[in-house]
């Protein structure tokens, strides 16, 4: 699902669900829902958490996430707002120039993180104006480097 801005290449990746338990959940998004399970329970150390993504064909994805360890982000998600979406994740082209542009428009840069992983690498979390979070991430595919003049 490509968005139409202009500005900034971004398209639809997937929504972050904030869980207690992935492998409780994952019964009701398998079972009761009808996702497809698409990936393993994945620890992302960076973030502190657990994932684990699920699909509604066609590629509609959510991520199931959950703490690992102590002073886990998603742990204050949860003590403040229980389980639940709790993030938006777009795909751009070029991570770097997607920031600048979004902080022209008023966006902070929350945290930035490499990990590979489904076939992307960068990752960001950003707090748009009214302090929404949400996520950019990036095709883990080295750019073609400009040839040096
Ligand atoms: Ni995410």
């Amino acid at each position: 699902m490509k968005l139409n801005n202009n500005k900034i290449n971004m398209t639809f990746h997937h929504v972050g669900v904030a869980v207690k338990s992935i492998s409780d959940t994952l019964p009701y998004y398998t079972g009761i829902f009808g996702f497809r399970q698409v990936s393993e329970i994945a620890a992302v150390p960076p973030q502190k958490v657990n994932v684990c993504f699920v699909e509604a064909p066609p590629g509609v994805l959510i991520e199931l996430v959950e703490g690992a360890g102590a002073n886990s982000p998603v742990e204050k998600v949860l003590e403040k707002a229980g389980s639940g979406p709790y993030h938006i994740c777009y795909k751009v082209e070029d991570l770097d120039e997607a920031i600048a542009a979004l902080r022209q428009e008023g966006c902070i840069l929350f945290k930035r993180f490499e990990l590979p992983a489904h076939g992307l690498r960068r990752f960001a979390f950003l707090l748009a104006p009214d302090r929404q979070l949400f996520e950019l991430c990036e095709s883990d595919k080295e750019k073609p480097r400009e040839a040096a003049a």
